[in-house]
């Protein structure tokens, strides 16, 4: 939705921006297809500079603890406040369609974001989620972490048109039941399905041996903030539906639309650390997502109900304010 809604605005801009210098609007983004691509492999990298750097970025998003995060060896480095990995979420070193890959990312940006109501650089987003889902602080732009995460990323796209609007980046959106998301169903679909890796109170499970964790935590004080996407009960819902339990693709889901919604619902109901600031996100409160878990709000829904649906009133409110504003 999100994704969708900034691609819009970035490309009625980009349109608009081209219309100043020329009379024909640009041409629609070129489509391609994540689900029917094979990512490049990291055995075909050769240890060249820029080879090395693909390198580095890949061991930052699979063992991101111990590289920039508290059990780094350099402490200046420790960036990352939790134990999670960047992959934890972003499924398979960030190639998993539909598990927010990073495969033609590259080419996605500058782009508008609501969450900061201006145009974003990739530098920015994967500071954001530094931030947020690491828990952790920004990373320096000129520093080589940035340096490799961006390397990284551009390796992943090679050989996808920048701008191409693509299939299988972001999640699948669920079909979203309407009502409020039932948190005891929520809890009861944790326990029987989820509890067995990411542990009964989702603190997840250590690795049996070295630091981080086999399991990661899905709450608690080790896990993702309150200001990252993952708190969006429709963002978690469609990352969870798609991707979880462990092994489940876009295209096998096991959890139904409603399990999903309740499940997303009761892991965002428990502890994590929060964020400080948050009230200054999405500065154009008609461009909050009605999902945002955090106030203020444009309009006066409970945070409770922003927080766990049913969204269909709010977004209809948001239609009518939209329109009185015409
Ligand atoms: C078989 C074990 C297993 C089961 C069952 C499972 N997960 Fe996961 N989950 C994982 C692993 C492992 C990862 C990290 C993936 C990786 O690093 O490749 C993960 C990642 C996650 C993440 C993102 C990372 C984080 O720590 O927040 C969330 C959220 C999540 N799982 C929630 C769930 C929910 C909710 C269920 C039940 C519907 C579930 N999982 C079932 C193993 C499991
Ligand atoms: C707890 C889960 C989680 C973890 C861990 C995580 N991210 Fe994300 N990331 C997300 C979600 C969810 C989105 C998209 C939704 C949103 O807008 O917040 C996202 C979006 C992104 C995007 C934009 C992708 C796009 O399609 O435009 C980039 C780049 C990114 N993350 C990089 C990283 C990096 C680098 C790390 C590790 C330092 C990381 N993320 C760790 C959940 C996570």
């Amino acid at each position: 939705m999100s994704r969708n809604l900034s691609l819009k605005v970035a490309f009625v801009l980009v349109a608009a921006a081209s219309l100043t210098s020329r009379s024909a609007p640009a041409a629609d983004p070129p489509p391609f297809d994540l689900t029917a691509w094979t990512p490049p492999q990291l055995r075909s990298v050769g240890d060249d500079p820029f080879g090395k750097l693909v390198k580095y970025g890949h061991a930052l998003m699979v063992n991101t603890a111990n590289q920039i995060g508290p059990t780094a060896a350099d402490p200046a480095k420790r960036y990352s406040g939790n134990n999670l990995t960047c992959q934890n979420c972003h499924l398979k070193a960030g190639t998993q369609p539909y598990a927010m890959p990073l495969t033609g990312v590259w080419g996605q940006f500058p782009q508008y974001r609501g969450r900061e109501g201006e145009i974003g650089t990739l530098e920015e987003r994967i500071n954001g989620c530094m931030e947020r889902s690491m828990n952790g602080r920004v990373l320096p732009l000129d520093g080589l972490e940035m340096k490799a995460f961006l390397a990284y990323t551009k390796w992943l796209s090679n050989g996808i048109p920048d701008g191409a609007k693509l299939v299988g980046a972001g999640t699948i959106n669920i079909k979203e039941p309407d009502r409020a998301a039932d948190l005891g169903n929520g809890a009861k679909v944790y326990a029987d399905t989820c509890a067995v890796c990411h542990g009964k109170d989702g603190l997840g499970q250590h690795a049996a041996t070295g630091s981080g964790y086999q399991f990661p935590p899905i709450a608690g004080p080790d896990s993702y903030n309150n200001g990252a996407g993952m708190t969006r009960v429709l963002t978690s819902a469609a990352f969870l539906r798609h991707n979880m339990p462990l092994g489940t693709t876009f295209d096998t889901p096991v959890l139904s639309d409603a399990d999903a919604y309740d499940v997303a619902a009761y892991v965002n109901s428990l502890d994590r650390p929060a964020k400080a600031n948050l009230e200054n996100d999405f500065p154009i409160k008609m461009q909050k997502p009605v999902d945002a878990p955090y106030g203020p709000y444009v309009d006066d829904f409970p945070a409770e109900q922003h927080k766990y649906g049913p969204f269909g009133p709010i977004r209809a409110k948001l239609r009518e304010l939209a329109a009185a504003r015409k």
